[in-house]
């Protein structure tokens, strides 16, 4: 089982910002183990960031290409990723779903150009408050699940963290409570037990993100199917992250 919290830092910070969060992580990781790290930077930064990240901390993209090398101007591979050292890539975030066209064919390219690299797909899935109060919360995830996970291979598994965020979550202050994240995150274990197996099931971190923060996150890091979180605008400070890190049942240090 995999234990994850992840930031997204989203467009938010300078270079120096960038790099004065990092050292205020160090001494923390060099302390706590027990749950993985990682923290999805902006593009610019990427590369300088991955060489100089203290141990135990993994920088994520926010975003890859759906396409191979070449014209694609403005566009970076997974590969590119790879030779800078970045571990993975958070996709298909609804705010890229809903404002940069990220349809559902080009999550499911995005996912498996990274699995194909060996790199970690931090899938997003979740619905939008119009969902949910139709009460389609559960047909809406698992159809995003089936359009760009069931066709990987089983083995591609290892390199997929699904990250449950309900849209109307988002940056909104309104946290999912934890018996309606537990419901759905049964629900995603369901599925991914019957599209590849319980043990690979049981080894995918599926992750909370939407206004997750210090005062909420041991009770949503408690629930039996929630490993860990995504987290925005709390990851802005390693204060703040630290202290949803020190929900985490998994953490020790
Ligand atoms: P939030 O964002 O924690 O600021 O709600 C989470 C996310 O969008 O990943």
């Amino acid at each position: 089982m995999r234990n994850i919290v992840a930031g997204n830092w989203k467009s938010n910070k300078l270079m120096g910002e960038a790099q004065e969060w990092m050292d205020g992580m160090a001494g923390w990781l060099a302390s706590h183990e027990g749950v993985e790290v990682m923290v999805g930077a902006p593009a610019p930064y990427l590369a300088t960031l991955a060489s100089a990240a203290p141990d135990g901390l993994h920088i994520l993209a926010q975003n890859v290409s759906a396409e191979g090398h070449g014209a694609h101007t403005g566009e970076f591979t997974a590969d590119m990723l790879k030779s800078c050292g970045v571990a993975g890539a958070i996709v298909g975030h609804s705010e890229r779903r809903a404002r940069f066209g990220d349809t559902d064919d080009k999550v499911k390219a995005k996912v498996q150009a990274l699995v194909d690299e060996g790199l970690q797909a931090v899938f997003c899935c979740g619905e939008t408050l119009e969902e949910r109060e139709a009460g389609r919360q559960e047909e809406v995830v698992h159809a995003q699940l089936k359009a760009a996970v069931l066709e990987l291979p089983v083995d591609a598994l290892d390199c997929v963290v699904v990250a449950y965020e309900p849209v109307w979550a988002i940056g909104t202050g309104k946290t999912a409570t934890s018996a309606q994240a537990q419901d759905m995150h049964a629900a995603i274990r369901g599925w991914l037990t019957e599209s590849f197996g319980a043990e690979k099931a049981e080894g995918v971190a599926i992750l909370y993100g939407g206004s997750c923060k210090p005062s909420n996150a041991a009770e949503l890091f408690g629930q039996a199917d929630i490993n860990g979180g995504l987290i925005g605008g709390a990851a802005l400070n390693p204060t703040d992250f630290q202290g949803v890190l020190a929900g985490h049942p998994e953490l020790k240090g």
